[in-house]
């Protein structure tokens, strides 16, 4: 049977509808209490954030430029190895966790660079398309900047860690910017995995920013059901990602995240905050599956290696040393 879009999402709805009240956080003002407890219930809360709602209808009419432009000009702009997958990643170039199923969605990545990176070395020069000359982008790109470090400072205190304990795994980092697109999609969905413009997956990073123009994010919650988080036009979306998860022992949650499809197109804007490539986070975790404790050091840098050339479909590149 092949259900409509309205169909498949009032199905899901039955499962999957239900609102989870979400903190809304001002970073400057707020204890540290609050943001611990958010971690580690939900994984994710909100930031107010007046000077990124601000400029996001800029960036996303920027990246509305970018992607209407022609094929060959975006290609000029094409995420490769050697720019470790920063630049224009068009619809259906990114794979699934496993490799195994296209996502739907047309990406744009702004961001630092491994040393030995040779494409793209600035930010300058990966902006350099007509289509981000009013520097709405550029100007995002500083501010999310900005608003992570600040976010890092309260989540070190929050952890209980010394101050400035993370800083030496800040000095080179590889923070990162995506302006993603997805189209509007009428046609009948023909199987359940197209339900999902982009599938389920934790992020690497340890945390990451998202603004959104549509609903259409949806949260694992409490590891049990997805749940939609729609967007707030006062606030940043805050998800802790996989490094913060291990560095806090397991305690924060990094929580499952995916994108439905919908007949309506939509922006995203997502900032990743990510640390340096040799990072490596020594602390003591729980596995999931055994309960056992444990100190595996975990590489950040090779971690993200695996995953970024398995998702671009680049698997056989991979670095002899990751
Ligand atoms: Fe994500």
């Amino acid at each position: 049977m092949i259900l409509n879009l309205s169909e498949h999402l009032a199905r899901k709805n039955l499962i999957d509808g239900i609102m989870t009240d979400i903190p809304i956080i001002n970073i400057k003002e707020t204890g540290t209490t609050e943001l611990r407890h958010a971690c580690e219930d939900l994984g994710c809360f909100f930031v107010k954030q007046e000077r990124l709602d601000s400029l996001l209808p800029g960036v996303i009419e920027e990246a509305g430029r970018f992607f209407s432009l022609s094929e060959s000009t975006k290609q000029r702009f094409r995420a490769t190895p050697e720019s470790y997958f920063v630049g224009y990643r068009p619809n259906g170039s990114e794979k699934n966790m496993h490799g195994t199923q296209d996502e739907h969605c047309d990406q744009f990545k702004i961001g630092m660079m491994k040393e030995n990176s040779k494409a793209f070395k600035s930010i300058e020069k990966q902006l350099e398309s007509p289509a981000f000359n009013t520097q709405k982008t550029q100007h995002y790109w500083e501010r999310s900047s900005q608003c992570a470090d600040l976010i890092l400072k309260k989540l070190e205190a929050s952890l209980g860690f010394e101050e400035h304990y993370f800083d030496p795994f800040f000095n080179r980092p590889l923070h990162q910017l995506g302006l993603n697109y997805y189209p509007g999609i009428s046609e009948k969905l023909a199987a359940p995995q197209d339900e999902h413009s982009l599938s389920a997956h934790v992020d690497l990073s340890l945390f990451t920013l998202i603004s959104q123009d549509q609903p259409g994010l949806q949260i694992r919650i409490k590891d049990q059901i997805f749940t939609e988080v729609g967007p707030r036009e006062d606030a940043v979306l805050v998800l802790v990602g996989e490094y913060l998860h291990r560095w806090s022992g397991g305690r924060y949650k990094a929580p499952m995240h995916r994108v439905s499809t919908s007949e309506q197109l939509r922006y995203s804007v997502v900032y990743k905050h990510r640390p340096n490539y040799d990072a490596v986070i020594r602390a003591p975790y729980r596995s999931a599956n055994s309960g056992e404790v444990r100190v595996d050091p975990y590489h950040t840098g090779k971690a993200y290696d695996r995953k970024i050339y398995t998702i671009m479909g680049a698997a056989d590149l991979l670095p002899n040393e990751t």
